[in-house]
């Protein structure tokens, strides 16, 4: 099994029964019960993304939210009244997701796969979400991984990515080039980390996208950097 992927089923595994007990499952974080930090900039987080969902989709056409996980934003989406598939390749986050829209009585359909394997969730889409994703795959990978998605793109789709921001200090910027391009090679670290690998910058997105899709905005916040991209 991938490494990731373990990762993010312990962690699923160990959380399961708190995500899907919490009031507000948008927002939950691991401190959500004493609202500490990750769970403040969550909530920031989120309402970055749910306003750029507003300007950039429309509820008329269904999302492929790529990296669901266990569902944070396929549970908006399909608030505000959004038909939502999501994929992940956690079978653990996957069950979640699906428990948790089975609780709230809400429709969406929900896949294990990895998208690199170039499976087909059902169809093309015009609007896609790949949030805090492309960081997971392996730097070499990560071109060929937009090729797959692409592939289930309809004319003029739409993707929003989001990413950690990675700050211009020169202590950050070493950290993601120099301790993540040795982490990313050994085992230990990418069963353990969840960000093994080095998280993709401006300079890097602008190498992946060619002949793909085009930078429609961009938006940065000191904790994540958003694209809106366009099928070109
Ligand atoms: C940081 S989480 C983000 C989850 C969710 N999008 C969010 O913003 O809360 C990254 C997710 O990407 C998923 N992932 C990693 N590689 C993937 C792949 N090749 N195909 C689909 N999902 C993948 C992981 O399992 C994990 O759930």
């Amino acid at each position: 099994m991938n490494n990731q992927v373990s990762y993010y089923n312990r962690f699923g595994k160990q959380f399961e029964q708190s995500i899907l007990e919490c009031p507000e499952p948008a927002v939950w974080t691991t401190d959500y019960a004493h609202k500490g930090r990750v769970y403040q900039e969550m909530k920031v987080r989120v309402a970055q993304q749910q306003k750029l969902i507003t300007e950039f989709f429309t509820k008329e056409e269904p999302v492929l939210d790529i990296g669901c996980g266990f569902g944070r934003q396929a549970f908006l989406l399909a608030k505000e009244g959004f038909s939502v598939t999501g994929t992940d390749t956690s079978d653990i986050f996957i069950s979640i997701a699906k428990k948790l829209f089975n609780k709230y009585g809400y429709k969406g359909r929900f896949y294990c796969m990895d998208m690199l394997n170039g499976e087909n969730p059902g169809g093309v889409f015009k609007q896609l979400l790949l949030l805090d994703v492309l960081e997971h795959i392996r730097p070499f990978q990560r071109r060929k991984f937009l090729e797959q998605i692409f592939q289930l793109t309809t004319p003029c789709a739409k993707l929003i990515v989001s990413l950690p921001h990675v700050k211009k200090r020169l202590s950050s910027q070493v950290n993601n080039r120099v301790r993540k391009g040795i982490t990313q090679h050994f085992v230990y670290f990418t069963n353990r980390e969840e960000h093994p690998y080095p998280i993709p910058e401006k300079k890097d997105i602008v190498k992946l996208i060619p002949a793909l899709f085009s930078i429609e905005r961009e938006l940065t916040s000191p904790d994540t950097d958003y694209y809106m991209l366009t099928k070109i």
